[in-house]
């Protein structure tokens, strides 16, 4: 494993000399950055794949079972909707800041047929580009300085740091491995709530694959209205491995407490598209729209066509790709075992969440030894909250070809590294 040493070392190197550079560059600098962005640092993900494209070779290709951006493509028709908008001459201008009006009345069709829940598509449905920036744009509408935000640890890094961003305060609350990774009502119930502005849930949960019952989501909108703040379910795994497809805005009172992020990047293979949109009250939705309009214009015509053309959708659809990752997923459950890890088979979404064994003292480290020797990227749980230190999470956005050849390559890591403890013992 000569080669690995020899690259690790050198990303080492090449780590503390960016440090460096850094330092001596901030000291460098004439024009200071702003105090807001101390507080948060790049995504994860932004510097880790840069890592991961410098390991990656030819000769020794990384498996990258990291993120969920799915390796399938996205429908013909929806493609043939680009490509026809985008020979029209007359497509190219600048679009309605509200999105066009089919895309509105598509995004309120989906709603009905799979949520069962009716929205104007005039006034309760915004397009956005994916339902990252949704968290931001909410952000910026309703929060002030001295405001709460609770967030889900662990859950998506998103959350908190656009909290950081727009200077309020983040508050976790716990999703608890020993209620099945449920949020504790009742533990939260007893907190002073007094200055929460804004609660973040997002079932099908992301990282850990939990859905919620009606029962529990009724019970935080009973909580939104006893304490005045605004619920926003982040809701873009509803359609990937998950029986029940649910909307927090099907639950009654909900309307005048909860916003809905939802997108096209999950269950219709169109992350890089950017195609996602918020959902609600109109007041809010308004709101929205005030920090939007200012900050960015209507998306390609091109893409709202195509997202128009997505959303009609039949259950073929989902049929199909719901076999594709139910597939993968045994794989990815055979490449766990052989970690000794633990986890429960009836996980939602584009992944699979699961405890690293007692074994293993600093699963971050284990996860770059397995990068490092097997060529096999695993994101650690840690990025997702101090409740995900223990755990890893698996992309099933590649081919079973490619989860097979992980776990065989994780196969062989392993055997080598018995064979090294015999050896050390021996000698
Ligand atoms: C929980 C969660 N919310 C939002 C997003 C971003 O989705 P979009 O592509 O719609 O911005 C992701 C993507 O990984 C996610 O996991």
């Amino acid at each position: 494993m000569c080669w690995e040493n020899t690259k690790k070392e050198k990303l080492n190197t090449v780590d503390q000399d960016t440090k460096d550079m850094n330092k001596d560059d901030n000291k460098q600098l004439l024009i200071t950055t702003a105090r807001r962005i101390a507080n948060v640092e790049e995504y994860y993900f932004s510097r880790k794949l840069a890592e991961v494209r410098s390991l990656d070779s030819p000769q020794h290709p990384v498996i990258n079972l990291g993120i969920g951006s799915p390796d399938m493509a996205p429908s013909e028709s929806a493609i043939e909707a680009l490509y026809s908008t985008a020979r029209n001459p007359g497509s190219h201008g600048y679009q309605p800041y509200k999105g066009i009006p089919a895309l509105r009345k598509g995004i309120s069709d989906f709603y009905q047929r799979i949520y069962s829940v009716p929205l104007n598509p005039d006034t309760q449905v915004l397009p956005l580009m994916g339902s990252k920036e949704g968290i931001w744009h909410i952000s910026m509408a309703f929060l002030n300085d001295e405001d709460e935000v609770l967030i889900p640890d662990p859950g998506y890094p998103t959350y908190s740091a656009v909290t950081r961003l727009v200077g309020a305060k983040v508050r976790t609350y716990p999703v608890k491995e020993e209620l099945g990774w449920r949020i504790d009502l009742n533990a939260l119930k007893r907190e002073d709530l007094s200055k929460v502005k804004i609660m973040w849930i997002n079932f099908p949960h992301m990282p850990t694959g939990t859905t919620a019952t009606h029962d529990e989501l009724q019970a935080l909108v009973a909580l939104a209205h006893q304490h005045r703040f605004l619920i926003v379910n982040d809701n873009p795994y509803s359609l990937i491995l998950n029986d029940h497809p649910m909307s927090l805005l099907s639950v009654p009172g909900a309307d005048a407490v909860a916003l809905e992020l939802n997108s096209l990047s999950k269950s219709h293979n169109m992350a890089g598209w950017r195609l996602g949109w918020v959902a609600g009250k109109k007041e809010y939705i308004d709101a929205v729209l005030q920090v939007r309009s200012n900050m960015d214009s209507g998306m390609f015509l091109g893409l709202q066509q195509a997202a128009v053309e997505a959303l009609g959708h039949d259950q073929q659809w989902f049929s199909r790709l719901n076999d594709v990752y139910r597939n993968r997923k045994r794989i990815a459950h055979e490449l766990l075992d052989q970690l000794g890890c633990v986890y429960n088979k009836n996980q939602s979404g584009l992944f699979v969440w699961a405890k690293a064994p007692e074994s293993v003292a600093d699963v971050e480290k284990w996860i770059d030894e397995i990068l490092y020797e097997a060529r096999v990227f695993i994101t650690p749980g840690f990025i997702f909250g101090e409740a995900g230190r223990r755990y890893v999470r698996i992309s099933l956005c590649a081919t079973e070809d490619k989860l097979q050849e992980a776990s065989n390559r994780i196969q062989a890591f392993l055997m080598n590294q018995n064979q090294t403890a015999n050896q050390t013992l021996v000698s």
